[in-house]
């Protein structure tokens, strides 16, 4: 059964969250997601100060305010953000004095303990989902009071973790009875139905919104997304210190030597060299594949919507015999 409020059940169209992505999401990004019925959400980081930062969040919440008096819809759906719980986040006390002063409706945080930053969101009603990308950090962020646990499983984009969606989501469910979000290489409407049905509540999807025309991604990168297969990745922990996949084309293009590969040290504080990098050295999950063109968010979740309706029916012709009803 969902664990999901009513309410957030309600505003959706579609049970997916469109992911935070560095560089890539932005307030324009968030607003075609909210108002096409999925939860649009963006990293805090990505407005490179904060009073860029205030700007986004005074935007997007009166855009959706708009939207929701002008199409008299409920169908619009929360908006997010990002926060990173870590040292070397210097932005973070600022960062949170706007999230109380804002509000979004919901906060994901990664790495560090999300205890403090829950108290905070449940004081005006909002909503924490954390991304973990293994068992023990499930443990511990589950004994934190957040709300929704996302579980980053291989193959994701960004800081993707290793572990298979099956296994994981299991071995979550036996301690964790609160909100799952299943994350890594969903990419259409029929992988949303099979997460669903391995008892995620939502999930979670990057990769498949960067070639988007809102998306703040370059061009070439876009282009090298379309023209890419699973086979053209690289895992690996040169980038941030921490194990990611990327677009080995764009190591390629930078002039990295892909043969003597260093671990980089850890730093999330995403300051301006490190911006640099990931202008240059673009991250995809293993979902890739299923990028054709450059579309609108909207383009995208329509075809998303078609394909989780046509993946409804055809389970409903599956009989227990093992034989389809056709
Ligand atoms: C380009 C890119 C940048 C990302 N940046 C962030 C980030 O800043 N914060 C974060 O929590 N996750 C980040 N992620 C991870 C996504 O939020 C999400 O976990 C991942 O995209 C899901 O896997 P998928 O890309 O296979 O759908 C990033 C992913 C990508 C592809």
């Amino acid at each position: 059964m969902s664990k999901l409020p009513m309410k957030l059940s309600n505003q959706l169209t579609l049970p997916v969250i469109n992911a935070p992505m560095f560089l890539v999401s932005n307030p324009e990004m968030v607003i075609e997601s909210c108002k096409n019925g999925i939860v649009g959400t963006f990293p805090l980081l990505n407005a490179r100060t904060t009073e860029l930062l205030e700007n986004w969040m005074i935007h997007i919440k009166e855009d959706l305010k708009h939207a929701r008096t002008e199409n008299q819809s409920d169908k619009i759906a929360p908006w997010g953000v990002n926060l990173i719980v870590h040292r070397t986040n210097q932005r973070f006390e600022e960062d949170l004095e706007l999230i109380k002063k804002h509000e979004p409706p919901i906060v994901i945080t990664s790495l560090g303990n999300p205890t403090d930053v829950a108290k905070i969101v449940h004081a005006y009603g909002g909503l924490v989902f954390s991304d973990v990308i293994s068992l023990d950090h499930a443990r511990k962020a589950a004994k934190t009071g957040i709300d929704g646990l996302i579980l980053v499983c291989s193959g994701a984009g960004g800081h993707g973790g290793t572990l298979n969606p099956f296994a994981f989501l299991r071995a979550v469910k036996e301690f964790w009875d609160g909100m799952t979000i299943l994350a890594g290489s969903i990419s259409t409407g029929e992988e949303i139905m099979a997460a669903k049905i391995l008892g995620a509540d939502l999930v979670y999807m990057g990769t498949r919104f960067i070639a988007t025309e809102e998306s703040s991604a370059s061009e070439e990168y876009q282009q090298m997304l379309v023209d890419s297969t699973l086979e053209d990745l690289i895992y690996t922990d040169a980038i941030s210190g921490i194990n990611g996949n990327y677009l080995l084309p764009s190591l390629q293009k930078a002039g990295m030597d892909i043969e003597n590969l260093k671990k980089k040290e850890v730093d999330l504080s995403f300051s301006e060299s490190k911006a640099k990098a990931w202008k240059d050295i673009w991250s995809a999950g293993q979902g890739v594949g299923s990028i054709k063109k450059i579309s609108t968010i909207k383009e995208v979740i329509e075809e998303l919507k078609t394909e989780y309706k046509n993946a409804l029916k055809t389970n409903d012709t599956f009989s227990t015999s093992g034989t389809t009803n056709q």
